[in-house]
């Protein structure tokens, strides 16, 4: 099964701008996804998304929104047509007259899989948050305590035992943060710090 998508260009650059509102968005999710442990992975990766627009990249409030939506629907057709991930979700999103970038910022979370390079900040923040948030989730899950006191070092442990969170590619990790040209370290510090305030 190839998931390759076989374009590079997404959306009208006429529908910049466009975006879901929240309610749109949400209403969008809970039909689309019945899997609550993607739905959360969905709105973690939305959360990180926004909160890296607003505190790292210093973007508009607008912007934010953008960051979170591409963000939150990136996985949306992962639930109900794997087969289609991530072509169902984009084609919606066209028909909706979407926003170009947030079309091509979920395009292009997963180069290997889909054949579509991140270009913008928000590709390549949302290509580098989507398999470190799962990776760090799943940490969360076995610590008592949760994101509490959860430190770097025990972070880049999991990372280095490969049969922990198995599905979760190590190459794809550091190739996203190389390509986002923030240090690696400074992902996981930010996804500690806010990845437990998603809702
Ligand atoms: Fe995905
Ligand atoms: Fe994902």
């Amino acid at each position: 099964m190839s998931m390759i998508i076989g374009r590079q260009e997404f959306g009208r650059p006429e529908d910049a701008g466009n975006i879901l509102t929240n309610e749109e968005a949400e209403t969008l999710m809970n039909e689309w996804v019945l899997n609550p442990k993607l739905q959360l992975h969905m709105r973690q990766v939305g959360h990180l998304m926004k909160m890296w627009a607003k505190e790292k990249e210093g973007l508009t409030e607008a912007d934010q929104h953008r960051w979170y939506i591409a963000g939150l629907l990136h996985d949306a057709d992962w639930d109900q047509w794997p087969d289609e991930h991530c072509k169902k979700i984009i084609e919606e999103l066209e028909r909706r007259h979407i926003d170009p970038e947030v079309i091509h910022a979920i395009a292009s979370h997963g180069p290997v899989h889909f054949g579509v390079e991140p270009v913008t900040k928000m590709d390549k923040m949302l290509y580098a948050f989507d398999e470190l948030s799962g990776l760090i989730h799943a940490y969360s899950l076995m610590r008592p305590t949760g994101y509490d006191g959860m430190e770097l070092k025990g972070v880049k442990k999991r990372l280095k035992e490969k049969y922990f969170a198995a599905n979760v590619s190590r190459e794809e990790i550091s190739d996203a943060a190389d390509r986002a040209g923030v240090p690696l370290e400074d992902i996981i510090l930010f996804i500690i710090a806010h990845q437990k305030d998603a809702e």
